[in-house]
């Protein structure tokens, strides 16, 4: 397939009015060096929590075949250079998000890389599946949403896994409030539209419902990121019921949150609260849904679904039976571990710096913290138990060390390598050297 080609007209069935909002705001702001990108992707370790976070119970390889779908200017490039034995494909339907990404492949010699000015809707022309797609920030922005989904089901090979971020509505109150504001007055987004109003938006009274965001989201004062936001011709937000059922009608089915603290009622002050328990007792998705309501502040969902055909058995992660303790815990990358100003009886905290919300921190006692430090990545929970325990200890190690990792899990803390071995180490080849 030409890279160059094909034209505007070459596009049935997608807005011709959101390619052209992208062509003149390009998404992210483009930009010319990812050294800081590829130092941090150079850690083995951080790569393989985050192939493990994809798939749990399969082998670590780094030879995936990776579709980057809506790549905007930098993303598919990025996945390049973070897998360099991977074969990435980033499409898109913005010439300028192709000629940014293209450029990038030629800075960092990227020849892993292959990039295609293609609408979503028309992915099956590449005529190839994939291992995983990585889909964010894109399918709210289609005429036909559910059009997009199906249509990236089907280049998903059928034991693949996607990745989909799409927004989430209570967060984001105040951006379709001027959304409508804009829309009202007939603000265009050209270069005047957003000076005038970045402009109007320094005057925005306090307490109003957008005002958070303007103040947390490092990249609002870019235009690009503002047009992006209030001045979209197309955009729309899921729910968490909304997007479950969203997910269903694609003919996918859903593993778990990309983090997933915020979403449970077992993290953070929602494990407090007198209905906490009542929360818990529901189904899943449920809880979900009531988590969404009570936070009230998201602004996007991260998921990772696979096929519902998904052959053999599903990646799923629980602490029902005994396998559990052949599941070998990782840490995940951007999480620390503190020991000052500590709450009573905790011996440290454990926090993942990516969340937002800042009641998800982990406090730990001194018997937790044994088990916490004796994670490397390579040894089962069932070898780490081995280990001896303080004898104050009244609970049992195995009843300990079961919550103590399954909420090390829900935490954002660990992910783990579900090992087919019921107890035991992995190959040495398969955990961190
Ligand atoms: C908000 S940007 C997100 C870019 C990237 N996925 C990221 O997360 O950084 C949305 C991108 O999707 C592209 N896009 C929107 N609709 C599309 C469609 N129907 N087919 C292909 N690309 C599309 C736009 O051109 C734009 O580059």
């Amino acid at each position: 397939m030409s890279q160059e080609e094909p034209h505007h007209s070459t596009f049935p069935g997608a807005a011709e009015e959101v390619r052209d909002f992208y062509d003149r705001y390009p998404y992210p702001r483009p930009i010319d060096s990812l050294e800081k990108y590829r130092r941090l992707w150079q850690e083995r370790p951080r790569r393989r929590a985050d192939y493990h976070l994809f798939w749990p119970a399969r082998s670590y390889r780094e030879d995936h075949s990776i579709l980057i779908a809506g790549c905007g200017t930098s993303q598919a490039a990025k996945h390049a250079l973070r897998w360099p034995a991977a074969q990435v494909t980033g499409i898109d339907f913005s010439a300028t998000s192709v000629r940014c990404t293209e450029e990038l492949k030629r800075k960092y010699d990227l020849s892993n890389l292959k990039i295609h000015q293609l609408p979503i809707e028309r992915v099956s022309e590449l005529g190839t599946t994939f291992d995983q797609i990585v889909c964010t920030g894109v399918l709210h922005h289609l005429a036909d949403p559910d059009a997009g989904l199906k249509a990236l089901r089907g280049v998903l090979k059928p034991d693949g896994a996607m990745h989909l971020m799409v927004y989430a509505p209570y967060g984001r109150t105040g951006i379709y409030m001027l959304q409508e504001f804009c829309r009202r007055l007939g603000i265009q987004a050209t270069d005047e539209g957003i000076r005038d109003l970045i402009a109007a938006l320094g005057s925005l009274p306090p307490g109003h419902p957008l005002e958070p965001l303007l103040r947390e989201s490092p990249d609002f004062g870019h235009e690009a990121a503002l047009a992006d936001a209030l001045l979209h011709p197309q955009d729309r937000a899921y729910s968490v019921p909304q997007l479950f059922d969203f997910i269903k009608r694609g003919g996918l089915t859903f593993g778990r949150w990309v983090k997933q603290a915020p979403y449970t009622p077992h993290c953070g002050v929602i494990a407090k609260i007198p209905q906490a328990s009542r929360m818990s007792q529901l189904p899943l998705e449920e809880q979900y849904a009531a988590v969404e309501l009570f936070r009230g502040t998201m602004v996007r969902h991260s998921a990772i679904v696979y096929r519902n055909d998904f052959p053999g058995e599903p990646q799923w992660v629980g602490f029902s039976g005994d396998a559990w303790l052949g599941y070998v815990p990782i840490r995940m990358s951007d999480t620390l571990w503190v020991q000052e100003r500590l709450p009573g009886g905790a011996a440290a905290v454990l926090i993942n710096q990516t969340h937002t919300d800042r009641d998800l921190f982990m406090p730990i006692d001194s018997s937790e913290k044994c088990l916490f430090d004796a994670i490397d990545g390579n040894r089962s929970i069932g070898d780490i138990v081995e280990r001896p325990l303080p004898s104050s200890q009244r609970k049992s190690q195995l009843d300990l060390a079961r919550s103590f990792f399954e909420r090390l899990w829900w935490y954002d803390q660990v992910v783990f390598h579900v090992s087919l071995q019921p107890r035991g180490n992995i190959s040495p080849a398969e955990g961190d050297r």
